[in-house]
C-alpha cells in the first residue's frame, strides 16, 4: 500500500543516528501509513549501508544514495520528488528535531492549512539546542532577513522541519532555487500564491552524535539563495560566484605582478606566473564555492585545472581580440576593454560549465 505520509531525512555523515530515528518514528506514527526515505549524499561514514541495512528488514525504510553531490535542500526536493504518498514531511536526520510533533502537523495540514512548520521561537517552542551565543545570533539574523521578504509573518522561517500535501510541493518544485540549507524558506519565497502556514511549538534538542555541517559557505549560499529570490532568478547564482571570483583573481592577479617587480624575470614572464596563478586560484575557489555541490576531487581535479586553464585562454584571447576590433571601431578605449572583459567573462563562464564542472 502507498504510504500517506512520507517523511523525507537528507544525512550527511549521520549513521549512528539513523536506527533510532527510525525507532522514533515508529513510535511517533502509529496509526499512520508512513515511510522514511533516507537522502545520503555518498557519507564517508556509510550512512546510507545503514539505512539500507534497515531497509532490509522494514519495507517502510527506503534510501537514495546521490554521488557526486552535496547539499541539504536539494537532498530534501529529490526525496520528496521520489514520494508518492498524499503528504510529505522534511526533517533533520541528527535527533534534533521533534518527531513527536509530526501527527499535530498532519492534523494542521488536514485541517486546511497549506504547510505545518516546526518552530523553535513560537509560544512553548525552545531554541536551545543551537550550540553557542554566536549560533543564536546569526540565526535571529537570518529570521529578519527572512521576514524581510516574506509576505506572511513567521516565528521561524529558518526552520528545517515542515510538513505539506506533496502535490502543493511538486507545483512549487520547479521554481525552488535549491541551494544551502533553508528548504522551507526557498519554498515560501518560491510559492506563486502566498501559503498559509500553521506553526507547531518545538523544543529544538542538542545534538548528541556527530556534527553540524553549517558553515560559512553554507552561510554564503543562504545569501545568494536570498539574492536569487529578490532578482526573480534574472542572473544565474552561479553566474554572479563566478564573476565574484573572477574579481578575486585580478586582485591576485596585480598582487603577483607586483611582489615580482623587483626580481628581473621580465615583464612577460611576470605576467605569465601572475596570470597562471590567478587561473589557478579562481579554479580552486571555483570548485570550492560556486560549484560545491559537484565539487570535483582525486584525479577529475588535476584534469579541471588543465580544463579550465585552457577554456580561459580561449577566453582571454576573445576578450583581446573583441576590444581590439571595437578599438578599431572608434568605441572608446574603456568601453572596449570592458565589452572584451565581459565577453571573456561570459564564454569562461559557459564553457566552464558545460566542460569543466559538467555534471557526471
Ligand atoms: N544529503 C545531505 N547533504 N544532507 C545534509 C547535508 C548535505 O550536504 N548537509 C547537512 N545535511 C543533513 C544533516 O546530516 C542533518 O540530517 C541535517 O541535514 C541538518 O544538518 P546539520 O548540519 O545538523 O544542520 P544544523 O543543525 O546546523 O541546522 C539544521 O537545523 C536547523 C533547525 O531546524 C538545518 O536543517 C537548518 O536548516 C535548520 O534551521
Ligand atoms: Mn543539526
Amino acid at each position: 500500500m502507498t504510504p500517506y505520509l512520507t517523511v523525507v531525512v537528507p544525512t550527511y555523515r549521520e549513521r549512528d543516528n539513523v536506527s533510532p530515528l527510525v525507532t522514533r518514528l515508529d513510535a511517533a506514527l502509529a496509526g499512520i501509513a508512513w515511510e522514511v526515505v533516507f537522502v545520503d549524499d555518498d557519507s564517508p561514514d556509510g550512512t546510507y549501508a545503514e539505512a539500507r541495512r534497515i531497509a532490509r528488514d522494514d519495507p517502510r525504510v527506503r534510501c537514495i544514495r546521490r554521488i557526486g553531490r552535496r547539499g541539504l535542500s536539494s537532498a530534501a526536493i529529490e526525496g520528496v520528488l521520489s514520494s508518492s504518498a498524499e503528504y510529505v514531511a522534511v526533517m533533520d536526520g541528527d535527533l534534533q528535531h521533534d518527531e513527536t510533533r509530526l501527527p499535530e502537523m498532519l492534523r494542521a495540514v488536514q485541517a486546511g492549512s497549506d504547510i505545518a512548520v516546526a518552530s523553535r521561537h513560537a509560544e512553548g517552542g525552545d531554541a536551545a539546542g543551537l550550540s553557542g551565543v554566536w549560533r543564536h545570533r546569526i540565526s535571529q539574523s537570518g529570521i529578519r532577513a527572512a521576514n524581510a521578504m516574506l509576505a506572511v509573518r513567521l516565528s521561524d522561517p529558518m526552520s528545517g522541519f515542515f510538513l505539506l500535501r506533496r502535490d502543493l510541493f511538486e507545483r512549487v518544485a520547479p521554481r525552488l532555487s535549491g541551494q544551502g540549507f533553508k528548504i522551507l524558506l526557498d519554498l515560501l519565497l518560491s510559492s506563486r500564491l502566498p501559503l498559509h502556514v500553521a506553526e507547531v511549538p518545538m523544543m529544538f534538542a542538542a545534538r548528541e552524535m556527530g556534527e553540524s555541517k553549517l558553515d560559512v559557505l553554507v552561510m554564503a549560499q543562504f545569501a545568494g539563495m536570498l539574492l536569487d529570490k529578490t532578482t526573480h532568478g534574472l542572473l544565474p547564482l552561479r553566474f554572479v560566484s563566478f564573476a565574484l571570483v573572477g574579481g578575486v583573481g585580478v586582485l591576485a592577479h596585480l598582487s603577483v605582478l607586483t611582489a615580482l617587480r623587483g626580481t628581473g624575470w621580465g615583464f612577460a614572464a611576470t605576467q605569465v606566473i601572475a596570470t597562471i596563478a590567478a587561473m589557478g586560484l579562481n579554479f580552486w575557489l571555483n570548485n570550492a564555492i560556486t560549484y560545491r555541490s559537484d565539487r570535483l576531487r582525486g584525479p577529475a581535479l588535476w584534469r579541471g585545472l588543465l580544463l579550465f586553464m585552457a577554456v580561459c585562454s580561449v577566453g582571454a584571447i576573445a576578450n583581446v581580440g573583441i576590444a581590439r576590433l571595437l578599438y578599431q571601431a572608434h568605441s572608446g578605449w574603456t568601453p572596449a576593454g570592458a565589452m572584451g572583459a565581459a565577453i571573456g567573462v561570459v564564454w569562461n563562464y559557459a564553457v566552464s560549465a558545460t566542460l569543466v564542472w559538467r555534471r557526471r
